[in-house]
């Protein structure tokens, strides 16, 4: 049965003293914490931070992910980061394809598609981000263009690939605008995506493959939007900044 993930992406924020004490300071909520602690717990710290944190986390407690990743496998990309370097250093996740990677660096279909594969092919899990901006969601678009997305950068996987795969519905007009979908919304939308794997690659794949949802939660509206069939975790922005906000979204999960 699938797993219910919470995952914290910091974004460009922390300096690296602050981003080693957040993430041992939420290392050490885990292990303090007396009842039982369901949910996966994933941070992707930025790129800089992530071979010191590794050290100040125990990986049975939180898993440690990148935020992006190249599309090549190596050579001359000034500025890159391949994904057989994120691996080399202990990291287990990667997000892919990021709302904000997509409109601010102009990442393609195609161009995650190269990163989902190399993702896989180095043995780590892709965190495959999906959402709609808000002139979709009102022209009423939003389900086309959701499934666009997951069936042109995903669908050429075999299916022991894609099943390796977290999703994220992370609709543009919720991130960071204090604007949450409603666990209506919410719930609507993981289902539809559901129902797309599940055509695609059957019920047993479709039944298991975490979806998550992104976009403003909080420890107030968490636990509802948690509460939903088919919302198996969260993709975590501002709140995951604050190892007490995103402890309490951990809980609910
Ligand atoms: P916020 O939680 O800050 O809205 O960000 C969501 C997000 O983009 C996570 O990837």
């Amino acid at each position: 049965m699938r797993k219910n993930i919470i995952a914290g992406n910091w974004k460009m924020h922390t300096s690296l003293r602050e981003g080693v004490a957040l993430a041992s300071a939420l290392d050490k909520k885990i292990q303090k914490h007396e009842g039982n602690i369901e949910a996966g717990v994933i941070i992707a710290p930025p790129l800089t931070h992530l071979s010191l944190i590794k050290q100040v986390i125990k990986e049975e407690r939180i898993c440690l992910a990148a935020q992006n990743c190249s599309s090549e496998i190596k050579g001359a990309y000034t500025g890159e980061v391949s994904a057989k370097m994120l691996k080399s250093f202990g990291v287990n996740a990667v997000i892919i394809g990021h709302s904000e990677r997509r409109e601010y660096f102009n990442e393609t279909d195609e161009i995650l598609t190269k990163k989902v594969n190399l993702v896989l092919e180095n043995d780590m899990k892709p965190i495959f981000c999906c959402g709609e901006n808000l002139g979709q969601r009102e022209e009423g678009t939003h389900f086309g263009v959701i499934k666009s997305q997951i069936q042109n950068a995903l669908f050429h996987l075999p299916a022991n690939d894609f099943s390796k795969l977290i999703i994220a519905y992370e609709p543009i007009w919720a991130i960071g605008t204090g604007v949450t979908a409603s666990s209506e919304q919410a719930q609507e939308m993981h289902a539809f995506i559901r129902n797309v794997l599940k055509e695609k690659y059957g019920k047993e794949i479709a039944e298991n493959i975490s979806i998550l949802y992104g976009g403003s939660m909080k420890p107030a509206n968490a636990k509802e939007l948690l509460a939903q069939t088919d919302v198996d975790g969260g993709l975590i922005g501002g709140a995951s900044l604050d190892a007490d906000d995103f402890f309490e979204i951990i809980k609910f999960a």
